[in-house]
């Protein structure tokens, strides 16, 4: 059932956030969007904040806004990562390991969505599913125990895109080889973070270690996802309904905000506006639909991550 009732009947909103002195947080994909906003609402707040982009012009703009809005010691800094290349992710983790002492979260925010043409990652993934999960799954396996060791946090960006589409991995054609439509591949690709999410929480409980992990979605927000990859007709649907139908992309940001630094959240739950289903509103609890928390497919998906990314992992 949805639910507000946690923070009363305004949700979660950044005046709760109290200090964030000391606190440190990396976001995926944070020179736009929901990504950005929660850079500007961390930092209002002390925190320092770690960038990890695609797009070194586009992040140099971003810090640029940011420290005239902030100052010049505002504590953002960028670490270059393509989701999209296997060897960036390992690059860029590398030099967070090197540069970044601790991880109070890390927040997986980065996607692509909507492609309109089946395309492929350099390592053959369809372009979704390799950038929203593969590229997460092997970044957070790489900064898992820097986060253990700061008692931080993993926060999963996901969409109520992951129960629409196909409703599950599609196993024996994970790359939409046949029938390809940019709605069921990027579904696919927010279950699977979602997926993993639900199991990589199962994991740290079993292994007794303290990482946690929370999963959100920012509802129907105002922001760039559709710009680069939707095709025409997509785009223009969007541009004509969203003043309608959707946020601002810095209501959009909170819920992955407030999974990065509220206490007292539930973990297999999901978190996100609680209006006209599930698109706008108060921040709270959010309905669950079974299929994201399938173990038996949870367990196959995440063998499968390992085999694709070359990267063995368990809390
Ligand atoms: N907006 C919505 O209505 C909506 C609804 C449901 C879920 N979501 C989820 O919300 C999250 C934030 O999206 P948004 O709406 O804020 O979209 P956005 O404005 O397009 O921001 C997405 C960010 O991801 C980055 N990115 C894309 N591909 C990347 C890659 N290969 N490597 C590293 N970074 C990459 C983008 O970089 P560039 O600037 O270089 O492209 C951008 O910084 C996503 O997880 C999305 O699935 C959004």
């Amino acid at each position: 059932m949805t639910t507000t009732k946690q923070f009363g009947p305004q949700g979660w909103t950044p005046e709760r956030l109290g200090s964030l002195q000391g606190k440190t947080y990396v976001i995926t994909g944070a020179n736009a969007g929901a990504g950005f906003e929660a850079t500007r609402t961390l930092l209002t707040k002390g925190a320092k904040i770690v960038m990890m982009n695609r797009n070194a012009e586009k992040s140099a703009a971003a810090i640029e806004t940011l420290k005239q809005e902030f100052g010049g010691d505002a504590r953002v800094t960028f670490v270059r990562l393509d989701l999209a290349v296997l060897d960036s992710v390992r690059q860029a983790a590398a030099e967070l390991l090197e540069t970044v002492p601790r991880i109070d979260a890390l927040i997986c925010n980065a996607a692509i969505a909507q492609v309109a043409k089946q395309e492929l990652t350099v390592e053959g993934f369809e372009s979704q599913l390799g950038v929203n999960h593969f590229g997460h799954f092997l970044l957070c396996g790489l900064l898992f125990d820097r986060i253990e060791e700061s008692r931080g946090r993993i926060v999963v960006v996901g969409s109520n895109a992951y129960k629409m589409g196909l409703k599950k991995i599609q196993f024996e054609d994970l790359n939409f080889d046949q029938n390809y439509t940019a709605w069921n591949a990027y579904a696919q690709s927010k279950l699977a973070q979602m997926m993993f999410a639900y199991e990589l929480q199962r994991r740290v409980h079993a292994a007794g270690k303290q990482v946690q992990v929370r999963v959100c979605h920012p509802g129907a927000s105002r922001t760039n996802l559709l710009n680069d990859t939707a095709s025409l007709p997509m785009k223009m649907l969007w541009k004509v309904i969203s003043p309608f139908i959707a946020q601002s992309a810095e209501k959009g940001s909170w819920p992955e905000v407030m999974c990065a630094t509220e206490e007292g959240l539930k973990p297999q739950a999901l978190y996100g506006p609680t209006q006209r289903v599930e698109t706008v509103g108060p921040v709270g609890e959010c309905p669950l639909e079974p299929l994201a928390v399938n173990q038996e497919a949870a367990t196959q998906l995440w063998s499968l991550s390992e085999q694709k990314t070359c990267y063995s992992w368990s809390p």
